[in-house]
């Protein structure tokens, strides 16, 4: 943790790490999370230091608060080569499954890293991690430098004295709407319908959102560019529906 990160207060509560890695995986957190990793800066970051960080000169900047294992964010980020994507994650065990996915060689169930790193390097120009709690970062970033924010089947705290954990709240929801570009797009889903009806309760009460749903049933549709996450398809196989709600930056 360096400075700026010492000085910012937050209490985390989810689970920071799990099962101990396996050697590959702990092979990609030491040697190739560092060359994605975002560092939190001393100053905050203005919009082209931000776009400076990726390999690519981006169209847009993209979000992802909470990728889990990764795999929602690798498909984005390959089906976008020209847009930056930022994922933030406290669980090293999903960051490590980010890097894999990322890094991608996968052989008798191993990943192998060919040619030291360079197999990753190009599929990984447009990706940069933050591995750690988004809130932190979200306070040094610059207004109005994203496209789209995507909050995936975020901790549904499901207990209400444990509601004002809930990512969506009247706490980050004002900063979101600080960081989304007007026309910017916040995709939040969740099979957990008391965390749906918190996050439609919270948006329809705030100013900068606007639901972009035209039909009753849009909000069970996946939107048209959708790539499955782990939580989903988990919710899907135990035969829950999964809610997928896009709010407009008004
Ligand atoms: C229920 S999982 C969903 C993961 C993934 N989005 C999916 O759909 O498969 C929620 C994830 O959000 C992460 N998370 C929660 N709060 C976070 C925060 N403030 N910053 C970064 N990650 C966070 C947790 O560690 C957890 O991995």
């Amino acid at each position: 943790m360096n400075e700026a990160e010492n000085k910012i207060d937050k209490r985390f509560y989810g689970r920071i790490q799990g099962r101990k890695l396996h050697p590959t995986r702990k092979k990609l957190v030491d040697e190739f999370l560092p060359k994605l990793e975002i560092k939190l800066p001393e100053k905050p970051f203005s919009e082209s230091e931000l776009k400076s960080l990726f390999g690519i000169d981006p169209k847009e900047i993209w979000l992802e608060v909470g990728f889990g294992g990764g795999e929602h964010l690798a498909g984005q980020s390959a089906n976008n080569k020209d847009i930056a994507i930022i994922g933030s994650e406290v669980f090293v065990n999903g960051v490590a499954s980010l890097l894999a996915h990322i890094a991608g060689a996968h052989e008798d169930g191993n990943i192998i890293i060919k040619h030291g790193m360079t197999v990753s390097e190009d599929r990984a120009d447009n990706v940069r991690i933050y591995p750690n709690d988004v809130r932190k970062l979200l306070d040094l970033m610059p207004e109005a430098c994203l496209s789209r924010i995507f909050v995936l089947f975020p901790d549904p705290w499901p207990k209400k004295r444990h509601a004002d954990r809930r990512f969506i709240g009247s706490t980050n929801l004002p900063i979101l709407a600080k960081l989304l570009k007007k026309g910017g797009e916040l995709r939040v889903a969740s099979d957990d319908m008391t965390y749906i009806r918190w996050a439609l309760q919270h948006l329809s009460e705030s100013k900068d959102f606007e639901w972009q749903a035209e039909a009753s049933e849009d909000w069970l549709k996946q939107p048209e560019d959708w790539v499955n996450t782990r939580y989903e398809q988990k919710a899907i196989r135990e035969g829950r529906k999964p809610v997928y709600l896009r709010y407009t930056r008004i």
